[in-house]
């Protein structure tokens, strides 16, 4: 069975519905880790819901992110992690862990990018009164949001409330990310 990572910094729906696919069989799949760099986020509580192993820590314990990205990728090694998931992990990839794990991160972002890249996409789209809104998943490289692209869903809304076009996208992030994380492990 295929090992995934998935790393959040708070909220972690994504992480719930990637671990519920793989505990339903949705996805020929588990979830091996979840690593946060809060200590605190509420996906570490859905994580024991599922029993998914737990790595959160705090960057301001190490002296740079290339140390905690070396932990990191001592842990994913010992696991035989196949696919890291980015699912809200609000820290760019540093070299260690690009280099380490090359061609197997992948990210979800609210936007249809090239548009819209970095922390306040969906408000900055609301802001511009886009009426095409959509879901990116995409490869991560050395830029912010800018690896290229795997799958996108759109949707229109023409409306002004960031929050509903949360909303909207989440669920669609749910389903997207599935199906593409299935598609890329079926072609390994
Ligand atoms: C999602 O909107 C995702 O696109 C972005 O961060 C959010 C994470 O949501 N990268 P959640 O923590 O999975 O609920």
């Amino acid at each position: 069975m295929k090992k995934l990572a998935v790393f959040a910094s708070g909220n972690g729906s994504n992480y719930e519905a990637i671990a519920a696919a793989c505990a339903g069989g949705v996805l020929d799949a588990e979830v091996a880790v979840l690593v946060c760099d809060h200590t605190d986020a509420y996906a570490i509580q859905r994580a024991a819901k599922f029993g998914t192993p737990v790595f959160a820590f705090c960057p301001k314990d190490y002296a740079s992110k290339a140390e905690y990205e070396a932990e990191i990728v001592s842990l994913l090694d010992s696991k035989g992690i196949d696919l890291v998931c980015l699912a809200g992990y609000m820290r760019i990839i540093g070299d260690v862990l690009l280099k380490a794990y090359s061609g197997k991160i992948i990210n979800i972002h609210p936007s249809l990018l090239p548009a819209f890249r970095g922390a306040h996409a969906v408000e900055q789209a609301v802001e511009y009164g886009v009426k095409v809104y959509g879901i990116t998943i995409h490869w991560v490289d050395q830029t912010l949001d800018g690896g290229k692209i795997i799958a996108q869903e759109a949707f229109h809304y023409d409306g002004n409330d960031p929050e509903e076009v949360h909303r909207i996208g989440q669920v669609i992030e749910h389903k997207l990310y599935i199906e593409t994380i299935n598609k890329i492990l079926c072609e390994r």
